[in-house]
C-alpha cells in the first residue's frame, strides 16, 4: 500500500515516507523555483569552455542563485560545501567543484537546486566542451531522449515503474547501461523525499501517479554496463571502468491532464548544442 498525504502549501513537511500531494499554491512555488534552476542552467552555457575551472562555475551558480533571492540547496546539505554538482566524463553524479579545468572534448553534467521561498527546483543538463567525439555526443543525445520518454509516461493512473520502464527500454535498446545506484526523488519543501524514482523498472509496478505529486526524473546512462563506485571523498560517483556517463534531470508535478515540467528552459536550451 502506498501512503499519500495531502499537504497544505505552508505546512512543515516531514520525511515520513508518505508521498505528498500538493495544491495550486505549491505548484506556483515550484514553477518559480524550477524556472530559476532553468535560467541558471541557461546562463551557464557560455561559461562552459575549455580552461574554465569547475570552482568558477560553482561560484557563478552561487552568485546567480543569491542574486535571484534563492539559496543553493546543496550548500551545507549533509556536509556538502558547494552550490552545485559538476560531473565530468566518467563521473556519474555528485562531482565536487574544484580547481580542475574543463578540457576540449569533455562532456559535463551541471546539477543545480535553488531553494526559493521554501521550494526546491532541481535540474541538471549536459554541456559539451569544445569538440566532442560522436560517441560521446550520441550518449548525451540518447540520455536526453531517455529523460523525455520517462516524462511522457508521467500522468495520473500510470505507475511510477512505467517511467523507469520507458527509460530502460530506450537506454538498453541503444546498448547503454542504466545506473541503479542513484534515482530520482520526491521534491518540494523537502530536497529529497518519497518516492524513489528508479530509472530501470517493470511497467505497471510501483505507486500509482496522482495529481499533486512532485518528483524528479534524472536518469544516469553509461556507455558501458559498469557498476558505480564512490571515491574517497564520499561524494564523487564514477563508473568503475571509467566509461562515460551522462545525465539530465527535470523536476515535474503530476496534473489532472499529465504533468507539468517545472524546469524547462525558457530559452529552449534544454539540451546541447546551446
Ligand atoms: N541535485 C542532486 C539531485 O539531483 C543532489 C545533490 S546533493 C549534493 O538529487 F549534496 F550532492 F549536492
Ligand atoms: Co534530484
Ligand atoms: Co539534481
Amino acid at each position: 500500500m502506498t501512503n499519500y498525504q495531502t499537504v497544505a502549501p505552508d505546512e512543515t513537511q516531514l520525511r515520513d515516507g508518505t508521498i505528498k500531494l500538493h495544491g495550486p499554491e505549491a505548484f506556483e512555488g515550484m514553477r518559480k523555483a524550477g524556472r530559476l534552476a532553468a535560467e541558471n542552467l541557461d546562463a551557464l552555457a557560455p561559461l562552459v569552455q575549455p580552461g574554465v575551472t569547475t570552482a568558477a562555475i560553482d561560484d557563478f551558480v552561487r552568485q546567480f542563485t543569491l542574486d535571484h533571492g534563492a539559496v543553493p540547496a546543496t550548500l551545507g546539505y549533509r556536509g556538502y560545501a558547494h552550490s552545485c554538482c559538476i560531473s565530468i566524463n566518467h563521473v556519474v553524479c555528485h562531482g565536487i567543484p574544484s580547481d580542475k579545468t574543463l578540457k576540449d572534448g569533455d562532456i559535463v553534467n551541471i546539477d543545480v537546486t535553488p531553494l526559493l521561498d521554501g521550494w526546491h527546483g532541481d535540474s541538471s543538463r549536459m554541456y559539451l566542451v569544445g569538440d566532442v567525439p560522436l560517441k560521446a555526443r550520441r550518449l548525451v543525445e540518447v540520455t536526453y531522449e531517455c529523460l523525455m520518454l520517462g516524462i511522457e509516461q508521467a500522468r495520473p493512473g500510470a505507475h511510477l515503474g512505467d517511467i523507469g520502464a520507458a527509460i530502460q527500454r530506450h537506454a538498453e535498446g541503444n546498448r547503454y547501461g542504466v545506473v541503479r545506484e542513484f534515482c530520482g526523488h520526491g521534491v518540494g519543501r523537502l530536497f529529497h523525499d518519497a518516492p524513489e524514482v528508479v530509472h530501470a523498472a517493470r511497467a505497471g509496478t510501483g505507486p500509482e501517479l496522482v495529481p499533486g505529486m512532485f518528483f524528479t526524473i534524472e536518469p544516469m546512462i553509461n556507455l558501458g554496463k559498469s557498476p558505480v563506485k564512490l571515491l574517497e571523498d564520499g561524494w564523487t560517483a564514477v563508473t568503475r571502468d571509467r566509461s562515460l556517463s551522462a545525465q539530465f534531470e527535470h523536476t515535474i508535478g503530476i496534473t489532472d491532464e499529465g504533468c507539468e515540467v517545472f524546469t524547462l528552459s525558457p530559452k529552449g536550451l534544454d539540451k546541447p548544442p546551446y
